[in-house]
């Protein structure tokens, strides 16, 4: 596999960065928009992300790369600068949002499948030829009362697979996501569930990968944290959580991946901070940790966005306040008083 691959996964990996993730698909934006009764039009999908990404502070010096929509990748800020070129002044890699979506797994067990393989190869070229560096796929996970199944683990990880050895094919660095929601229905398990069915699903995920012939060390991993279900009674530390979650991690993840950075999940931010921050102070780990957040890094900037261009400056400023705060959390360095005096 080629140099560059690898050259990339490791410059997203820069110490003391990490990812944001701004790939909501058009339904996900306008459900995160409707929380703040606004209309999903293109203009305020455009203003937000100019909002973001000219927040050029925080764009420099803690993200090394952005998770766009195609829709983004091909977009231009109100003054007719392309995103890309945004981007690329502040030396911050693009990355696209590639699969299409989770859909209902036949059968009726609440699970999903990811979609999005047909014709990957060929956008994948084109997305390419577009400046992208990395790519995602979400799989989803459901823990639920027969969920999830061995036949919704496997589909899922061989979908995974066939997507990452397409991206590395394409020159594209291929970032796995499988994520074992907490935040869904209906989200009573176990910490200790979460753990069993997170090792599970990489320990089937990196067979797949293998099996594809995917270089993996010219990938990344996306994982969620070992968490209870949100509607769990259990509430572990901050510190079990890191803890659990690395032993996780070490037991089912090769020491040849060149990183891992988390999705936030639907964690609060300073939980999805605090989280980070007690992981990278345990010793002994293969790779580095950083984040890959949308929410956790977007919540605060979109509230105080509100739709206004005139709320540009407010706007970036929590943003990169919360960018700060993760960027030393990659370094186990975040506290709450530092993120209070703020
Ligand atoms: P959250 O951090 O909001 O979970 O989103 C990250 C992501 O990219 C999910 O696919």
């Amino acid at each position: 596999m080629t140099k560059s691959l690898k050259a990339i996964a490791q410059k997203l990996m820069t110490p003391g960065m990490g990812i944001l993730a701004a790939d909501e698909s058009e339904g996900t934006i306008g459900k995160r928009f409707d929380k703040i009764n606004l209309p999903n039009t293109l203009d305020l999908r455009r203003d937000y992300r100019e909002m973001l990404f000219g927040a050029s502070e925080a764009m420099k010096t803690y993200i090394s790369g952005v998770i766009l929509t195609e829709e983004t990748l091909k977009q231009e800020a109100a003054d007719g600068t392309p995103f890309r070129a945004i981007l690329a002044d502040a030396d911050v890699i693009p990355g696209i949002k590639v699969d299409r979506g989770a859909f209902p797994m036949p059968g009726d067990t609440g699970e999903k499948i990811t979609e999005g393989l047909d014709g990957l190869r060929q956008r994948l070229a084109q997305y390419a030829e577009l400046g992208a560096g990395f790519a995602k796929w979400r799989a989803v996970i459901t823990i639920n009362d027969i969920a999830p199944t061995r036949n919704n683990i496997r589909a899922n990880a061989h979908a995974l697979a066939r997507y990452a050895i397409l991206c590395q094919e394409a020159g594209i660095v291929p970032v796995v996501e499988p994520e074992v929601m907490s935040d869904g229905e209906p989200g009573n398990h176990s910490l200790e569930r979460c753990a069993q069915v997170t090792g599970d699903v990489l320990e089937n995920t990196f067979k797949e990968l293998r099996l594809a012939g995917v270089d993996l060390a010219g990938m990344l991993l996306k994982p969620n944290m070992v968490l209870p279900g949100i509607n769990s009674r259990e509430r572990p530390t901050v510190e079990e959580v890191a803890r659990r979650t690395v032993e996780v991690l070490k037991a089912h993840v090769p020491a040849a991946v060149p990183g891992i950075a988390f999705l936030s999940g639907g964690q609060t931010d300073e939980e999805a901070t605090a989280h980070l921050s007690a992981m990278n102070r345990i010793g002994g780990k293969p790779w580095p940790l950083t984040f890959s957040y949308g929410r956790a890094l977007q919540n605060v900037a979109l509230r105080t966005w509100a739709g206004r261009r005139e709320n540009f400056n407010a706007a970036r400023a929590a943003f990169t306040h919360r960018a700060r705060m993760n960027a030393l959390a990659a370094q186990g360095e975040w506290t709450n008083e530092m993120d209070r005096a703020a």
